[in-house]
């Protein structure tokens, strides 16, 4: 049903003469029985065959903006831009910055986490870190404060160093391309930009990345170097790759022998439903194929614990952390253990971190059932848009009619409502259609997201009426 709503949002505004006649005749069949088809092709009907519902489409218009205006004069100053836990989520892990060290800074093995030393991290973090990933113990380096930093730091030794098997450091080719899939994580797309590093989009499909291109582009191309991958929950559309991909990736044969696929499992714990989604796990599925060395994680407690005040860690090879090893023992003598510290005796273990988010679930749920409900009451009646309910993870991606995003966005920041710039979820800020808009239901409070949602979709029937009235 939602591919379909994708499918029919997007085919709209490129419709050919014979397409009408097939849409008209979809109309009239579905129109009692299914609604996000209906809702569809009444969009394309409005446009195309009728001058009635070009009426309806005005009322619709004017109603909207009177609702605006009157949104306008309330003076909101609300937040949905980025993925941030709310302070109800924050003060859950609170008891980790008041007692969990209670003077002593001893680690399990002896350490005294006060001083320099131990680069990949102390045993006890280890074993917390490790089920996450699904590594063993020599598959993990403990790093900092964020697993952003991390990758860049990985991909700027990569350019300035190159990486395990490589003759030459990336950065010593006449270019270096990176494959991209699309909506996605905005700051890995900048992470790429800074380093001058080329961007090629991939398209998603509702199994992860559409491997059919990733497969084709990486066996032709030696200059393509690696692919970014938000495997469960993705940011923004909360897809989980399916086995089959996962699969895939760990069978790519890319034509560069110093590829690398960045696996980046920012919320492999965080689920919404009871029936969560599940992830192969890349690494043995690579090892199976010999390929392993392929293959970096990388995961953080950001959103677990304190984002800016967590553990962040990434998981390899046993080689290729040696490797690493080698690389960044001159960039630190080791990260800060303290923190690592205070994470393993406030969780102590995996099930503590399950035990954990289901705390953040209780918090988080409800504005995601918000966000879903106002969506489904205001926007899947027309048509204007399509989304689905991610089982886990931090967003809801909304995919409008083409053309409206940046308008949608603009109409809700005058109105006083801040949501991810419009084209972010794209390579170079670029949305080729104009119609993803990423929605971060977790920081604001229940009551600002309901408010924020009302400007919101009133926001999208005037983008939307707009366009379909030109
Ligand atoms: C996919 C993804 N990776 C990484 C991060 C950032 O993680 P960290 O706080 O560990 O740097 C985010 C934050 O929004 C994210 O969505």
């Amino acid at each position: 049903m939602l591919l379909c709503n994708v499918f029919l949002t997007k085919l709209h505004n490129s419709l050919q003469e014979n397409e009408k006649t097939l849409a008209k005749r979809l109309y009239l069949h579905y129109n009692k029985n299914m609604g996000a088809v209906k809702n569809c092709v009444k969009i394309l009907y409005y446009k195309e065959f009728a001058i009635m519902e070009k009426n309806e489409l005005i009322k619709l218009n004017e109603e909207a903006k009177k609702q605006y205006d009157e949104l306008c004069k309330q003076g909101l100053k609300l937040d949905m831009s980025r993925g941030k836990p709310s302070p109800a989520q924050l003060d859950l892990s609170l008891d980790m910055l008041t007692h969990c060290l209670d003077g002593d800074y001893m680690s399990e093995t002896g350490v005294d986490c006060r001083n320099y030393g131990v680069l990949d991290g102390i045993e006890e973090a280890k074993r917390l870190c490790m089920p996450m990933l699904g590594v063993a113990h020599d598959e993990i380096i403990i790093g900092g404060n964020s697993s952003l930093q991390l990758m860049y730091d990985t991909m700027a030794r990569a350019m300035l160093l190159g990486v395990l098997g490589g003759d030459k450091p990336w950065g010593k080719n006449e270019k270096v391309k990176f494959l991209c899939p699309a909506p996605g994580y905005d700051r890995h797309f900048a992470i790429c930009q800074s380093l001058g590093i080329e961007m090629i989009t991939v398209p998603y499909t509702p199994d992860g990345p559409d491997m059919d291109v990733v497969e084709k582009l990486v066996s032709e191309d030696e200059l393509i170097k690696g692919i970014w991958c938000v495997p469960m929950y993705s940011n923004p559309e909360g897809i989980t790759c399916s086995d089959e991909t996962v699969k895939r990736f760990a069978n790519l044969s890319p034509k560069a022998k110093d590829f690398r696929i960045f696996w980046d499992n920012a919320y492999c714990v965080h689920h919404l439903t009871d029936t969560p989604d599940t992830l192969l796990n890349l690494l043995e599925e690579a090892k199976k194929t010999g390929k392993q060395n392929m293959v970096f994680m990388f995961a953080s407690t950001s959103k677990i614990s304190f984002p800016g005040g967590g553990l962040a860690f990434i998981g390899a090879s046993a080689e290729n952390i040696k490797f690493i090893k080698s690389q960044m023992t001159f960039q630190t003598i080791g990260y800060d253990k303290l923190n690592q510290l205070r994470h393993a005796r406030f969780f102590k273990d995996f099930d503590g971190i399950k035990e954990h988010m289901k705390k953040h679930r209780a918090i988080i749920e409800p504005k995601f059932k918000i966000v879903l409900d106002m969506l489904d009451k205001e926007i899947a009646p027309t048509g204007f848009g399509s989304w689905h309910k991610p089982n886990g993870g931090y967003f809801i991606s909304f995919n409008g009619l083409d053309g409206t995003a940046k308008r949608t966005v603009e109409l809700c920041k005058q109105a006083g409502v801040v949501l991810t710039g419009a084209g972010a979820t794209y390579p170079y800020g670029k949305d080729p259609h104009d119609n993803n808009i990423r929605i971060a239901p977790t920081y604001p409070t229940e009551a600002e997201l309901a408010k924020a949602m009302e400007v919101f979709c009133v926001a999208v029937k005037i983008a939307a009426t707009e366009s379909l009235l030109k």
